[in-house]
């Protein structure tokens, strides 16, 4: 068992838990009723552990929401705050989500508001959120069309991460998870390394050595910036690139753009910075190892276009990239759009 620990901006403290039988030992029940709680999940989780769900933490209510990115939404959250208020949740109660990033998000911001905030404890059950979102106390739902428009940052009070979730994990879902993996490899050397060695990247015992390394990583990140004012801005590392093309084609999920955007922006990197050639060729590797095929990507000019609504890139007609340089090392790039679109097209014919 591992544990992390990170100061929110309200100075609470929340903790990281890495352990096996998160569901059977990782709660206590009797003090959960005692204060109170409601647990959250989506339909797929439900159907999958809602047997587990009923023997360990008897009693205790559970509300679901319909599974998937579409219902990330003001309906699923008020809907969440209902249950919660019909369940007489006090201002010392808990609100468990159990579930991948979604559930997770909106619980997040459920238990942000419901009563001026109370504690919320994640269990994530993909390999996305127990590597990324449920460390870092951001959570969000979609609105007015836009990702994760209304959001606050709450840390949660506890995230029991525990590597059994990935056994039903559908390979895609890995997949997705990988990206963030290989982000983090990208920012640290020795997550790095681990991954350049192994030969199978999806092996269950492997991810459930190297999950606690990437939230060790990534709770250092956030325990240095907890409200993304400079450091935390690395984790964007291959998300400009990513999210433009999650914008104009869509078709991949957000984690296999992440492996092809860190891809992309190395080989920007390779001209535009002082970086090691080497190490960037061997990054690529991994992207495409961890990629499994390589999938028809829309041209450059398109994708170039869309970077620039990236909410991140403040700036008008100017891209902003955070790219891989060396092991361990990124730089932020700031590029005119014209400089973006001519790199990204080069970029792209590296990857055919
Ligand atoms: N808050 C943050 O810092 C942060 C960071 C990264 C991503 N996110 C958000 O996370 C979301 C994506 O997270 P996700 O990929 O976990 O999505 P998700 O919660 O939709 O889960 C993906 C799918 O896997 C299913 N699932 C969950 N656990 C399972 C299990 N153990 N076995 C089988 N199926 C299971 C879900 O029902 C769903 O169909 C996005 O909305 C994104 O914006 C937030
Ligand atoms: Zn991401």
């Amino acid at each position: 068992m591992k544990t992390f620990r990170i100061k929110g901006r309200d100075g609470r403290i929340s903790a990281v838990v890495c352990r096996k039988h998160a569901l059977r030992g990782g709660l206590s029940a009797a003090e959960l009723k005692e204060r109170g709680a409601l647990v959250f999940t989506d339909s797929n989780v439900l159907a999958l552990y809602g047997s587990k769900l009923k023997r360990y933490l008897a009693g205790i209510p559970v509300h679901a929401m319909p599974a998937g990115e579409a219902h990330k939404s003001e309906e699923t959250l008020f809907s969440l705050l209902r249950a919660m208020a019909a369940a007489g949740l006090r201002r010392n109660s808990v609100l468990i989500v159990l579930g991948g990033g979604v559930p997770g998000d909106v619980g997040g911001l459920a238990a942000s508001l419901y009563m001026r905030g109370i504690d919320c404890i994640q269990i994530p059950t993909t390999l996305l959120s127990q590597v990324d979102s449920s460390v870092g106390g951001k959570t969000a739902i979609d609105f007015c069309g836009i990702k994760n428009l209304v959001g606050a940052f709450h840390q949660p009070a506890l995230v029991l991460a525990d590597p059994a979730f990935f056994a039903t994990l559908p390979p895609r879902e890995l997949r997705c998870g990988m990206g963030e993996i290989v982000k983090h490899g990208a920012l640290d050397g020795e997550i790095f390394d681990l991954l350049e060695g192994e030969e199978n990247l999806f092996d269950l015992t492997f991810l459930a050595g190297i999950v606690p390394k990437n939230i060790a990583f990534k709770a250092d990140v956030v325990r240095k910036d907890p409200e993304e004012r400079g450091l935390r801005r690395c984790l964007n590392l291959g998300h400009t690139t990513a999210h433009a093309f999650e914008l104009t084609d869509g078709k991949l999920s957000h984690g296999e753009y992440v492996l092809l955007g860190t891809f992309l922006e190395a080989e920007i990197a390779r001209k535009r910075t002082e970086c090691d050639e080497a190490y960037l060729t061997r990054l690529q590797a991994l992207c495409l190892r961890a990629l499994g095929e390589i999938p028809a990507l829309p041209e450059g000019k398109q994708a170039a276009r869309a970077a620039l609504f990236d909410k991140k890139n403040t700036r008008a007609e100017e891209v902003v990239l955070t790219v891989p340089a060396a092991r361990g090392k990124y730089e932020i790039l700031r590029m005119p759009f014209e400089s973006y679109e001519t790199a990204l097209g080069e970029a792209l014919e590296k990857l055919c």
